[in-house]
């Protein structure tokens, strides 16, 4: 079976067909995106038909920053598997990765782990409640999929609106957390303090994360710091995706701007399944009023991989590699654009970047990109996370299928582009599936 009949059939079996709705085939191109991996190495793919593809998207939504299959992240956990993940003792490795990450953010002093980045941000939250002995948290952005954060749409479902998961439906949801979360609108203090007049008492954390698109103002952090003090809340860093991405450690330090606590998952442990939550030792030891603990967390693959994905970073600079290429590859989206001039913006970060068409067929000229950048050898998407792996060689090659591809779309009739179905836009429509 190929790529995408596998996937049809998927839907039988599990609801939604996958795990992870950005990993679903529709967010890139619905019955063509080849869906499934059998091999991945460095920054290549090889799909279920043993198709080879240099991966120029979102290299497992940003998770493989040193590229796929690490052979020294890969040594590290095979020595780990051949002397047991698993003893009725805890795994040593904790420690360690307890020593490194706070080696790496001075500020804290105590470190709990869990396995997965929403589970993470649950943890942070329940941790800043029982800290405070109070309930509300104050967010803004993407935490996750569970509760505390999706409390949040309940009786409104808009409440989430503008937080990256616009529609997200709240079923199954504890309706008595009604009011328990509220979204606040990035870099305004003055509507975040009018939002919570007469509920300041109860404020237990405010969640953030500290960068998402671009650098965060950093007065505006600092902002919202002095009102967490104010408060008596716990700032909490969401760093699942902006961690590691423009420097070893959270991206809150190249801000200067410390948390009570930062959340890791994602790229701190090249694709292992791995989530840290790192804070103050004043915050961190309520995790001892409370109950937070489970059979898989003591596990010993996650820290392994941790450790050594986090020391490969430091030694090999990896920070100064993965700018360089994205700042190669947004260059190259914006000097094909040129060429063919076809409206076309680039942002974000370099590590976190992105390009979109400014024309009402945004979405079907993007999905035409994603499909034909595939006949080309590449996994092609409006997105691109650089890893480690990645060369300029990889980028020249890119260069080449990305300005035909441009010349194409700049050529063809916009509103009638594509003989497959367009891409999904964001997380909306997948959820009704
Ligand atoms: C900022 C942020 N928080 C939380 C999450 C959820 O992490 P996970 O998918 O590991 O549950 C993500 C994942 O995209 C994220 O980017």
């Amino acid at each position: 079976m190929n790529g995408p009949n596998l996937y049809l059939h998927s839907k039988h079996l599990i609801p939604g067909g996958t795990q992870l709705l950005s990993k679903r085939p529709e967010m890139f191109a619905p019955d063509v995106w080849p869906a499934y991996y059998q091999r991945a190495k460095g920054a290549k793919v090889w799909d279920v038909a043993g198709k080879e593809y240099t991966d120029m998207s979102i290299m497992s939504v940003g998770a493989c920053i040193l590229g796929y299959a690490d052979d020294d992240v890969d040594d590290a956990v095979v020595n780990a598997l051949r002397n047991g993940v698993a003893s009725s003792l805890n795994c040593r490795e904790e420690v360690e990765l307890a020593e490194l990450l706070t080696d790496l953010h001075p500020w804290a002093q105590m470190v709990r782990y869990v396995r997965s980045g929403g589970e993470a941000m649950s943890v942070a939250v329940r941790i800043a409640r029982a800290s405070t002995k109070k309930d509300l948290v104050l967010f803004s952005g993407y935490h996750g999929w569970t509760d505390w954060y999706l409390a949040a749409n309940l009786g409104d479902n808009h409440g989430l609106d503008g937080h990256l998961m616009p529609g997200l439906q709240p079923a199954g949801v504890p309706r008595g957390l009604k009011g328990s979360a509220i979204p606040f609108p990035v870099n305004d203090i003055a509507s975040l303090r009018e939002l919570i007049k007469g509920r300041e008492k109860e404020v237990a954390a405010i969640v953030i994360e500290p960068a998402r698109g671009e650098d965060a103002p950093t007065d505006y952090l600092k902002e919202l710091k002095a009102l967490a003090q104010e408060l008596g809340a716990v700032l909490i860093f969401d760093e699942i995706t902006s961690a590691f991405r423009m420097n070893a450690g959270g991206i809150h330090l190249r801000y200067g701007v410390h948390p009570d606590i930062a959340v890791f998952a994602k790229c701190m442990a090249n694709g292992y399944a791995m989530a840290a939550i790192i804070g103050t030792e004043k915050i961190m030891q309520a995790a001892q009023t409370t109950f937070i603990s489970s059979t898989n967390w003591t596990e010993r693959i996650g820290p392994t991989a941790a450790i050594a994905t986090i020391k490969k970073y430091l030694r090999c600079k990896v920070d100064e590699h993965i700018i360089a290429i994205g700042n190669q590859v947004k260059q190259v989206w914006k000097d094909a654009a040129a060429r063919h001039n076809l409206p076309v913006k680039v942002s974000g970060l370099p590590t976190l970047a992105n390009f979109s068409f400014d024309s009402i067929h945004n979405q079907a000229m993007q999905t035409y990109f994603t499909v034909a950048m595939l006949e080309h050898g590449f996994l092609g998407f409006r997105q691109f996370k650089p890893s480690y792996a990645h060369t300029s060689e990889d980028v020249q090659r890119y260069a080449k299928a990305v300005d035909i591809v441009f010349g194409e779309i700049a050529t063809h009739d916009h509103s009638n582009l594509l003989v497959t179905p367009v891409a999904h836009s964001g997380f909306f429509r997948l959820t009704k599936e």
